[in-house]
């Protein structure tokens, strides 16, 4: 049985005859009550799906295509074996997300590492990983990777991160590849030309391509046709001075569906324009077939992943507002007080019934701002009611955070009828672990 918002929803979410959300064919009621709330819970064939989809979208277009998975979207060891087995890259942006990825046993020259300031020790940890790209973005980086590299006898594979000035109309704070952003080599600037030219006689450097970042997440399609053109017209002036554009990243942004009301286009409109654009524009400027690299992270993740929260403190103030407070909040899910972003949410445990009043859903952080959806119809909540929040797979855990010193939640992968803990909650240990005490050795509360 399917409901009105399924669509946000990963693909085998339902309704049980007992009138629950199900989530690849489990109870979300009885998963809640089992790993307890607020609980992320992905699902399965939703991940693989989305694996598949790009990989198809793109291949079937633009064969010499990698699509590498961007894993501040949300990563953790169980991602990166299923992003592995999908046959993804990967890409980081810091030296634990690379740690995650080794101690995954991802194979490292699939990896790209990304981020406007690696420090050195992340550079040579990357280095010394054997790591496939560094994706470098900017003057100083060039230089210190060009002598990291050479103090280990490396020649090391990059592309730089340029910005090409192009808006692709998303929120302030998401948005990258425009003049005043600090991420990328302006290309309006002449300082892209100056890295180009620095890259080709860096000794230690093997320059294989260009890269762009517009932002995210990404509606319209006409931004990537716009960058595809700028960066290969800029590529196609710099090939008398050597540069051969053996790669090409228009990086990642591809949207996903928070509110029926605003859907995204399918990954094969994303592949469509980007494939052609790349194709049509490298045969005019004669720049032969670069392996183009796609990254999407929020659209590989956002859909598969759930939010559970159970309802606790109801407080009515009539003609003003009803609020419902969940378990979690701000501390799971940043992305509404940061981005105001908007979001869905159902009763899990009361799908069938009719939407009849407007609440809003907080959290339980000590802030007013901490919310999770505003003026939502829902059906009339209680104490203890089970509420799902869709399209929570994408930055809400890999941006969570110990406010307050509440503990992170667990994750649950559901797939094939049942569901593994790939996290387990943190515990108030957890969260002490690095804290250095002043007592008797030995009486340390967080048992180091
Ligand atoms: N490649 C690069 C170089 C990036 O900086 C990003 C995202 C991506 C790929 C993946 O973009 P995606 O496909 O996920 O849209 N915390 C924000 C999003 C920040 C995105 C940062 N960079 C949010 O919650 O909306």
């Amino acid at each position: 049985m399917t409901f009105s918002n399924a669509e946000l929803f990963p693909i085998t979410a339902g309704v049980t005859a007992g009138g629950h959300l199900s989530i690849g064919g489990i109870d979300a009621v009885e998963l809640a009550s089992e790993f307890g709330t607020p609980l992320y819970v992905y699902d399965e064939a939703t991940l693989r799906g989305m694996c598949r989809e790009f990989v198809g979208e793109f291949t079937s277009r633009y064969p010499k295509t990698t699509v590498a998975y961007a894993s501040k979207a949300f990563i953790n060891p169980a991602l990166a074996a299923l992003a592995e087995e999908e046959g993804l890259g990967l890409d980081v942006v810091s030296g634990g997300e690379l740690a995650v990825a080794r101690a995954g046993g991802f194979p490292m020259e699939r990896v790209y590492f990304h981020g406007n300031n690696k420090t050195s020790d992340e550079l040579r940890m990357a280095l010394e990983a054997g790591i496939g790209r560094i994706v470098v973005d900017g003057l100083h980086e060039l230089d210190l990777l060009n002598r990291l590299a050479g103090s280990l006898g490396l020649r090391q594979k990059i592309m730089l991160r340029l910005s090409p000035g192009v808006d692709p109309h998303t929120h302030a704070k998401t948005t990258t590849g425009i003049l005043d952003s600090k991420f990328g080599i302006s290309i309006d600037t002449g300082d892209a030309e100056r890295a180009v030219r620095e890259a080709l006689v860096s000794e230690n450097l093997d320059l294989v391509g260009l890269h762009c970042h517009l932002g995210s997440p990404i509606f319209e399609l006409e931004p990537y046709s716009i960058a595809i053109d700028a960066m290969l017209t800029f590529a196609a002036g710099l090939a008398p001075a050597g540069l051969e554009l053996r790669e090409f990243s228009p990086g990642g942004g591809f949207a996903i569906g928070y509110v029926t009301s605003q859907l995204p286009p399918p990954i094969a409109a994303y592949a469509e324009v980007i494939t052609s654009a790349l194709k049509a524009r490298s045969g005019d400027l004669g720049l032969g077939e670069p392996r183009l690299v796609v990254e999407p992270g929020r659209a590989v993740v956002g859909r598969a992943g759930v939010a559970l929260y159970t309802v606790g403190a109801i407080k009515d103030i009539p003609t003003v507002r009803k609020y419902v407070s969940l378990d979690g909040g701000m501390g799971d899910n940043i992305r509404p007080a940061m981005y105001e972003a908007v979001y869905e949410a159902v009763a899990a445990n009361r799908m069938r019934e009719p939407a009849v009043e407007t609440v809003t859903l907080v959290g339980k952080f000590c802030e007013s701002g901490d919310y999770l959806v505003r003026d939502i119809a829902l059906p009339v909540l209680e104490q203890g009611d089970v509420v799902a929040v869709p399209s929570s797979g994408a930055y809400a855990p890999s941006m969570a955070s110990n406010y307050n010193l509440n503990p992170r939640p667990p994750i649950v992968m559901v797939g094939n009828g049942s569901a593994r803990l790939i996290r387990r909650r943190e515990t108030h240990e957890d969260m002490m672990r690095a804290d250095v005490w002043q007592r008797e050795a030995g009486k340390d509360p967080a048992g180091d």
